[in-house]
Formats: C-alpha cells, structure tokens, sequence
C-alpha cells in the first residue's frame, strides 16, 4: 500500500475562536484516529501547522477538505510527498498542542517523531517548528 505524507502551515480565519480550535483539534484526532492516520495538529497564535500521513487516497482526500477549510487559509505547503513508512505511527492519535510555546523542549516523544523523518523533511520540519512556537512568526 502506497502512503503519502502532506505537512504545511496556514493562518486561523480571524474570528476564529478558542472553541472553534479546540472543535477543528477533536473532530481531527477522531477521524484520523478511525481512519488510520497518524501526524500531528498544532495551534500556535493563529497558525496552523500540520502533518498528515497514512494510504495515499485517504491523504490527499481529506487533505482537499482541508484546503478548502474556511476556517483557516494563506495555506503553504511544506511537502506533499510518497513515503516510506509513518513517520508518526507510534503516537496513538494525533500529537495536539493548544498555545503550547514550550513543546519543542516538553515533548520528548515528539523528538523522536521527527527522528524518523528522513534528513531533508527532518531539518525542514525543525526550522518551521521553532518558527512556529516562536514569538516572532
Ligand atoms: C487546520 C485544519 C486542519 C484539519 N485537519 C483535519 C484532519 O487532519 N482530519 C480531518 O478529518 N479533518 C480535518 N480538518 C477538518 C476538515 O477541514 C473538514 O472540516 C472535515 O473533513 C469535515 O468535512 P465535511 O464537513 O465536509 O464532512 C481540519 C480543519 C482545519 C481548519
């Protein structure tokens, strides 16, 4: 079975609410959770960011819904690309943090996540992440 993997950033539609997050963060770790994907889901600030991986199909499915999402836009992409084996199949759902600034240093497992990525994806990841849960993205 081919598997694919998509990661990108977007900022939150404006009137976004805290309780519209935490409904687009629950409705994603259970439907992922039944539909086998794995990744992770972060809110920071306004921003999105996301990785989403499992079969193919149901990737770029969902990931159409998601682009199409008005709940947030100005959605760049940071891969879109076939893989070789879940980079993130070891978390049980997906990783969520809600305005966490301190996640990089707090959360061992998700270290070990982006070990597995491969080194191009890898160093990408690490670049936005701490853009991300920066003050100054
Ligand atoms: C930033 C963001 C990320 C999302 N990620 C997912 C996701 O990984 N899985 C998912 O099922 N829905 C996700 N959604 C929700 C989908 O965009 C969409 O609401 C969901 O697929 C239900 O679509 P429907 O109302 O057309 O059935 C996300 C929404 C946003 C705003």
């Amino acid at each position: 079975m081919k598997r694919w993997a998509i990661c990108y950033v977007s900022s939150a539609a404006p009137l976004l609410t805290d309780k519209d997050v935490d409904e687009v963060l629950s409705w994603t770790q259970s439907w992922n959770l039944d539909h086998n994907l794995t990744g992770m889901l972060l809110y920071s600030d306004g921003n999105f960011f996301q990785v989403i991986e499992g079969e193919t199909e149901t990737v770029k499915g969902i990931f159409s819904n998601i682009y199409n999402d008005t709940r947030h836009r100005n959605l760049i992409k940071i891969f879109d690309k076939q893989i070789d084996k879940n980079s993130f199949e070891f978390y049980e759902t997906n990783f969520i943090s809600k305005r966490s600034k301190n996640l990089i240093h707090d959360d061992v497992p998700y270290l070990k996540c982006l070990e597995t990525l491969d080194k191009s994806s890898q160093i990408v990841v690490r670049n936005i992440l701490s853009a991300f849960l920066s003050d100054k993205f």
